[in-house]
């Protein structure tokens, strides 16, 4: 368990972040959990200024963060084992009739975001499940899912709209393997030719097979005006959507990634997710990059529909 704190005392004075993490061993935590709110906050009356903290499990739980071996050192968490496993703790499986179909991202301990697209046979909640963890089988975790939305203005075969939230009929606890990302305000303005990582298991090459293990690759993000090109995609890429990839191909998402998390990391090394995995002309061809839902272009939709 964590919390963030910004603090920023007088005008021109310092931003101080403060992340403060809790490992609880027993899995039902409530009251030490209330325990250390009560002490934080007493604390907290201390200091003037805009300093607070925000109570809810689920802020109090910090985003976006890996809790692998190179980010967290063994020595404070007693061993590797629990580390071993997380490498992209927001990262979910969507199935229908237990046969992966889409990627999804943790953006709460109940819901998730996937593209509108995975949904177009069916978006009957009773037909799908989420799971988590780095395999497919054996997963960590399943959840049956309690509600769908797909996006009210995506029309298939249309690319446009492409997003859906999903919300699980029981939210999970968060651990080090199963944790929320960052999501960016509507407002942030996403550079381009950065590196961004995607991950999922879709197919390793056009038509290619499921790995059973959750792949990564690092891609870098295309300016629209570069993906619209003539020769890249003549113009299809409208404000809702982020190219990410190479032109000179070899590296992309591909079938089975759809509705998976294309995120950037901060300074602070707090993922956010930038993208989720929408289209593309078959996969990793030169000038066919892969085409993402730009989640900030959609923020707003999320939170009318999550409150997040
Ligand atoms: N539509 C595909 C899916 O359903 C994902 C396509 C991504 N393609 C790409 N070349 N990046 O899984």
């Amino acid at each position: 368990m964590g919390m963030n704190r910004n603090k920023s005392p007088d005008t021109g004075g310092v931003i101080a972040q403060v992340v403060l993490m809790f490992l609880f061993s027993s899995t039902d935590n409530t009251a030490l959990r209330m325990a250390v709110d009560k002490i934080l906050q007493e604390r907290l009356k201390m200091y003037p200024g805009s300093a607070r903290i925000n109570l809810s499990s689920s802020t109090l739980t910090v985003c976006g963060l890996r809790y692998n071996r190179s980010t967290v050192s063994p020595r404070i968490t007693g061993g590797v084992e629990i580390w071993g496993s997380g490498e992209w703790p927001w990262q979910a499986s969507l199935m229908r009739n237990n046969i992966h179909r889409c990627g999804a991202t943790l953006i709460s301990n109940t819901w998730l975001v996937s593209a509108a697209h995975c949904f177009k046979e069916s978006s009957n909640p009773r037909l799908w499940t989420v799971s988590f963890g780095t395999y497919l089988t054996p997963s960590l975790l399943v959840r049956p899912v309690k509600t769908i939305i797909v996006h009210e203005k995506y029309r298939y075969p249309a690319h446009e709209y492409d997003i859906a939230v999903l919300q699980l009929a029981k939210g999970v606890d968060f651990t080090s393997a199963v944790h929320r990302v960052c999501l960016p305000d509507a407002s942030e303005m996403i550079p381009y030719n950065i590196d961004a990582v995607i991950t999922g298991w879709g197919a390793m090459s056009d038509d290619g097979e499921t790995p059973n293990v959750l792949q990564e690759a690092t891609v870098k993000l295309i300016d629209s005006n570069t993906c619209n090109r003539k020769e890249v995609y003549n113009g299809a890429i409208t404000p809702g959507m982020i190219c990410a990839g190479y032109l000179e191909g070899g590296v992309d998402s591909c079938q089975g990634d759809s509705g998976g998390p294309l995120v950037t990391p901060d300074t602070r090394n707090m993922w956010y997710l930038v993208g989720i995995v929408s289209w593309g002309d078959e996969c990793a061809k030169p000038n066919k990059p892969g085409v993402y839902t730009r989640v900030t272009y959609f923020r707003d939709w999320i939170t009318k529909y999550t409150g997040l």
